[in-house]
């Protein structure tokens, strides 16, 4: 199935990888190994309205970036950095099968919907990587959503994890595109200080048109 990359979601999850790489080259990372068991293509078409949302936003990194997939990004920031990075890629023609690594993106298209199948995986792998999750979480569509989200968190709890949430649209923000990183860098200052205001920015930058009009 094809999907067109460049919503407020692909923005700040690719924001966040960009910056991930980044904190790995601050630790000294030379070296690096990624997983994408979703990748997609490597390269998607860019509309001129997903050109115009992101080179009107604050996401700079994304933005060197358009049309390219997470995998196609991380590549091409980790070599613009001078990491080496080696890179697990798979879609829909094999089964789930998790490789050891620093980075894993588990980005499906309904982990809000399928997140039981997958979620004992995804918590025992974090006890040894790092892990980018994107979530479509639907709980403001009402309260079985919201049911379903809390049960998911409640997995987590007590488990290093940081996440970013913006909504995904400023006036009728029927979901949340959210990017979760679990894992050990997840309890480290260094790097949830800078998702952390990359995420608020980003926020602002959608919610802002919504707020007052007049
Ligand atoms: C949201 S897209 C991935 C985007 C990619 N991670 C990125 O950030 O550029 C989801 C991908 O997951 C794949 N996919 C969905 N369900 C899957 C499954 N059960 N097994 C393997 N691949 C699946 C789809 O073919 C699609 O390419």
């Amino acid at each position: 199935m094809r999907y067109e990359p460049g919503n407020w979601g692909d923005i700040l999850k690719g924001e966040w990888l960009c910056q991930w790489l980044e904190w790995k080259l601050s630790g000294g990372g030379r070296q690096l190994r990624y997983q994408d068991p979703f990748c997609g293509w490597p390269e998607y078409p860019v509309t001129e309205s997903t050109r115009r949302r992101v080179l009107n936003s604050p996401a700079r990194r994304y933005a060197g970036y358009l049309g390219l997939s997470s995998a196609s990004l991380v590549a091409r920031h980790a070599r613009s950095l001078g990491l080496q990075l080696e890179s697990h890629l798979s879609d829909r023609e094999t089964a789930l099968d998790l490789k050891p690594c620093d980075l894993l993106l588990f980005d499906p298209y309904d982990f809000f919907e399928r997140w039981l199948e997958w979620n004992d995986l995804l918590l025992e792998a974090s006890h040894d990587r790092d892990i980018v999750v994107y979530l479509y979480n639907k709980s403001p569509r009402g309260v079985s959503q919201f049911r379903q989200y809390q049960a998911l968190r409640e997995r987590w709890k007590g488990r290093p994890l940081v996440l970013g949430r913006v909504p995904a649209d400023s006036v009728l923000p029927r979901a949340w595109h959210e990017v979760w990183l679990v894992g050990p860098s997840a309890a480290q200052a260094g790097l949830v200080g800078p998702l952390r205001e990359t995420s608020l920015q980003l926020h602002r930058h959608i919610s802002e048109p919504g707020v007052f009009e007049g």
